[in-house]
């Protein structure tokens, strides 16, 4: 599968078939997630595959009760290391870099899960003292968050995403967020408006979809029609210039 295909094929699966996940394709989404980008190449990461039901069980309820996640066969915790960051990079590094560097091999172990026709879901929703007691993790780690990973029983549409003008910007800063409501400190404002605009976003998408129903059902009629107009647009002089032309 094409790269881009896999990033746009991915869903989070939240309902998986009742069959085991082959170990060497285990194996190969560990492998994307180990050959991720890390801050200062420091890898902070440790995967701790995790089979047994009854530990998933136990994952699922430290995870708010997610209890879907028990059906996938595996579930691989995304731990984070702290204590190398702090040295090399202070608080910045133990704040922020081991959380992108986990991210990072999330993301990772995902697009090779699709790749490989797997589903999965990243699950932060964590109670980590307890997700952390059933891996027993020890001393400057945290579970970051759980992947889950099986085949697929269900296959979801993708959620719907900001357009690419929205989020993105041409040498402009992104200040231009302020046009949807986002004002440092009131990310409550900005939710509400992310909300309804998500809501106008469904409303363009019918529109969009009737547009093309409308543009499908009259193409025989309208051909040749837009060389009429270009026609009737031209100046009178050029117009009678090319006739006499002809
Ligand atoms: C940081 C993060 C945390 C998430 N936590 C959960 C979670 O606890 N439970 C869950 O069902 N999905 C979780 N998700 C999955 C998102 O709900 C999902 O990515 C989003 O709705 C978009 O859908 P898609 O992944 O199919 O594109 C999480 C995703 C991310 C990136």
């Amino acid at each position: 599968m094409d790269v881009f295909e896999a990033i746009r094929n991915r869903r989070s699966i939240r309902k998986y078939l009742d069959l085991p996940v082959e170990w060497d394709k285990v194996g190969s989404v560990l492998e994307a997630g180990r050959l991720a980008p890390s801050s200062g190449n420091l890898q902070a990461w440790k995967f701790v595959v995790v089979r047994d039901l009854k530990k998933r069980k136990a994952l699922a309820e430290a995870a708010a009760q997610q209890f879907w996640m028990e059906q996938a066969p595996v579930h691989i915790v995304i731990v984070g290391v702290f204590n190398k960051h702090q040295r090399f990079f202070g608080d910045r590094g133990k704040d922020l870099y081991v959380i992108q560097d986990c991210a990072m091999a999330a993301m990772q172990m995902m697009i090779a899960a699709t790749a490989l026709g797997l589903g999965s879901c990243f699950v932060s929703a964590i109670n980590e003292e307890r997700a952390g007691s059933t891996i027993l993790i020890r001393g400057g780690a945290r579970p970051m968050g759980i992947l889950t990973l099986g085949y697929a029983a269900e296959t979801p549409k993708m959620p719907l995403r900001y357009r690419l003008e929205n989020i993105s910007y041409l040498e402009v800063d992104a200040g231009l967020a302020y046009v949807h409501g986002y004002t440092p400190g009131r990310i409550a404002d900005f939710d509400s408006s992310v909300g309804n605009w998500r809501f106008a976003q469904r409303g363009i998408s019918y529109v969009k979809q009737a547009a093309e129903d409308i543009d499908k059902a009259t193409k025989e009629k309208r051909k040749g029609l837009l060389q009429k107009l270009v026609e009737k647009a031209k100046p009178k002089e050029k117009q009678k210039e090319e006739k006499h032309r002809k």
